[in-house]
């Protein structure tokens, strides 16, 4: 384990309004004022230090958030975006053209794999989907012109753990860029001090919390950071997906409750994991030690936020997941809803849901079942009393 505490990181960066308020101030302009025409012009060429230009190009709002997502992550910088999967699609097109060729995880999300297998063929670019656990099977699609290693450090939604530190060898050795999606786990996970050379996340999940928005961040060194919003080649500044002020500063107020959402998230997750394998429902929970990437995840785990607030249970068919969610939900266990990292518990089958853009082949070489129930575990403060709703529902409805 880790002794790396990314929430001390964050409180590192001291960050005031201008009037000395402790929230930094939205500001909510699209365009900025100068006193002198040379000092637009320059800003405008990223000469200057402090000043802003449009809110396309950066806002301080949006600045303040990735200042707190860079010392969280442990990187030189960050960028944040209206989604997750725009920080995805902008880090993937920034490293990646024509003739390129990217190795991407087969248990990515199913927006994350469609883009790769549909939309990036219109760009020449070739996508080998390999099951990343298996380093002999990453090393053998790699090829002379792989630019680019893919993966997601807690996989979804089969809760594989990608071994950072060997992907990162293997992306050495064929020259290429290794980014990993870590929105899973949040806090729990460095990958950029494991090594990945860019981390991306969708900030709708954990590191927002609240499900009142869609946001995404891209965390990397300072180059790539520039070259991501050069005004000239920049992904980033020229498809535009920019983060709103008022989202980025209600964002940084939740980033600084993270720690100890997550570790009540594991918690949590921990307790119903244990709890549903006790009375013969199979659970997948990497915090379980017969999981079978356990050992991986306590060696490069971050000491202190718990094994992540995701599990997964096979209940065989969609009807009888579908049923069983349908009953959780009339319960007020929490919501039949796609997504994740909310307070309330949110479930959906994730064959049908989540990844129904993986074709059924994928599917079934990924070992998902169609009547698999992933589940985000909430913040719930007695989780015994959510368990005995839960055992209620698998017994009215005979499945135990
Ligand atoms: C692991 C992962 N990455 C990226 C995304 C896409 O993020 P967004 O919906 O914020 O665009 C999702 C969405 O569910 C996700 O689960």
């Amino acid at each position: 384990m880790n002794r790396f505490d990314p929430a001390a990181a964050i409180n590192s960066v001291q960050q005031t309004s201008a009037e000395r308020g402790i929230n930094p101030s939205i500001n909510d302009s699209a365009t900025f004022t100068f006193d002198y025409g040379q000092t637009m012009t320059d800003t405008f060429h990223g000469e200057t230090q402090g000043y802003y230009l449009y809110s396309r190009h950066c806002n301080p709002s949006a600045t303040s958030l990735c200042r707190a997502l860079a010392a969280m992550e442990g990187t030189e910088a960050a960028w944040v975006t209206g989604s997750g999967m725009s920080a995805i699609t902008c880090a993937l097109l920034q490293c990646l053209q024509k003739g390129d060729h990217c190795i991407a995880s087969m248990t990515v999300y199913g927006g994350t794999f469609a883009f790769l297998n549909n939309y990036c063929k219109r760009f020449g670019i070739e996508v080998s989907f390999v099951d990343t656990s298996n380093m002999e099977e990453v090393k053998t699609a790699c090829r002379p012109n792989t630019k680019i290693i893919y993966t997601e450090t807690m996989s979804n939604p089969l809760l594989r753990i990608a071994d950072i530190v060997k992907l990162r060898q293997i992306a050495d050795t064929a020259n290429a860029k290794l980014i990993v999606d870590n929105t899973f786990t949040p806090m729990i996970f460095s990958p950029y001090r494991l090594g990945a050379h860019v981390v991306v996340y969708s900030m709708t999940k954990f590191i927002n919390g609240k499900n009142d928005c869609v946001a995404g961040a891209i965390c990397s060194d300072r180059q790539f950071i520039n070259d991501l919003i050069d005004v000239n080649n920049g992904t980033a500044m020229l498809l535009g997906p920019v983060l709103d002020s008022y989202r980025a500063t209600s964002i940084l107020k939740n980033l600084y409750t993270l720690h100890i959402r997550m570790q009540q998230h594991s918690r949590n997750a921990m307790y119903l994991a244990q709890k549903f394998n006790e009375i013969g429902i199979k659970a997948n929970y990497p915090g379980l030690e017969k999981h079978t990437d356990h050992k991986i995840m306590v060696e490069q785990m971050n000491e202190g936020f718990g094994f992540g607030g995701m599990i997964a249970i096979d209940l065989k068919t969609a009807e009888r997941a579908n049923a069983f969610m349908e009953l959780m939900q009339k319960k007020g266990i929490g919501f039949l809803a796609v997504s994740l990292g909310y307070f309330r518990t949110l479930f959906s089958c994730s064959g049908k849901s989540t990844s129904s853009e993986v074709p059924d082949e994928i599917q079934h070489k990924m070992g998902m079942s169609e009547g698999l129930v992933r589940y985000s575990v909430g913040l719930d403060n007695d989780i015994a009393h959510t368990f005995e709703l839960i055992t209620e529902c698998l017994k009215d409805l005979k499945y135990i």
